[in-house]
């Protein structure tokens, strides 16, 4: 059985140099972490969707608010930005379903892959560009 280490550690190169946004992806990946070391450890299936309830609630909380920025500072790529957002809650809602009616490791195991994926990319290459196009409008 795969053992439960964190799945994300924190680089510095994840930072985004925008304040609130680096402190909610800390956040969103300490989730993960959470996540990850007990749907290796614990058999409690109901806490474990719980946590992926808690998990996808946060998500959206930080979607809207990464949009709410790049809506205020009129970011050209926000509708193309907002589909990857709702993919991300969909998938993650499917998964949850599909984990809560039929647990099993294998699921955990997918489900934790799916998010250290998408964090990862997402964080480092979509948001990466909001960030490049923040920091040239604050420079101008
Ligand atoms: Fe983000
Ligand atoms: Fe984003």
């Amino acid at each position: 059985m795969k053992i439960e280490q964190d799945p994300i550690h924190w680089k510095l190169n994840y930072n985004l140099n925008i304040e609130d946004i680096d402190f909610q992806h800390h956040f969103f990946a300490n989730l993960i972490n959470r996540l990850s070391k007990e749907l290796y450890s614990s058999e409690q299936v109901e806490y474990q969707s719980a946590l992926i309830a808690e998990l996808n609630a946060y998500a959206i909380f930080h979607f809207i608010s990464e949009e709410n920025m790049m809506f205020r500072v009129d970011y050209p790529n926000l509708e193309e930005h907002k589909q990857h957002h709702l993919a991300l809650i969909e998938q993650l809602s499917n998964e949850g379903n599909m984990f809560r009616l039929h647990p099993s490791k294998d699921k955990a195991e997918k489900i934790i892959d799916f998010l250290v994926h998408w964090f990862l990319n997402h964080t480092l290459h979509e948001d990466k560009l909001f960030a490049d196009y923040l920091h040239s409008k604050s420079i101008d």
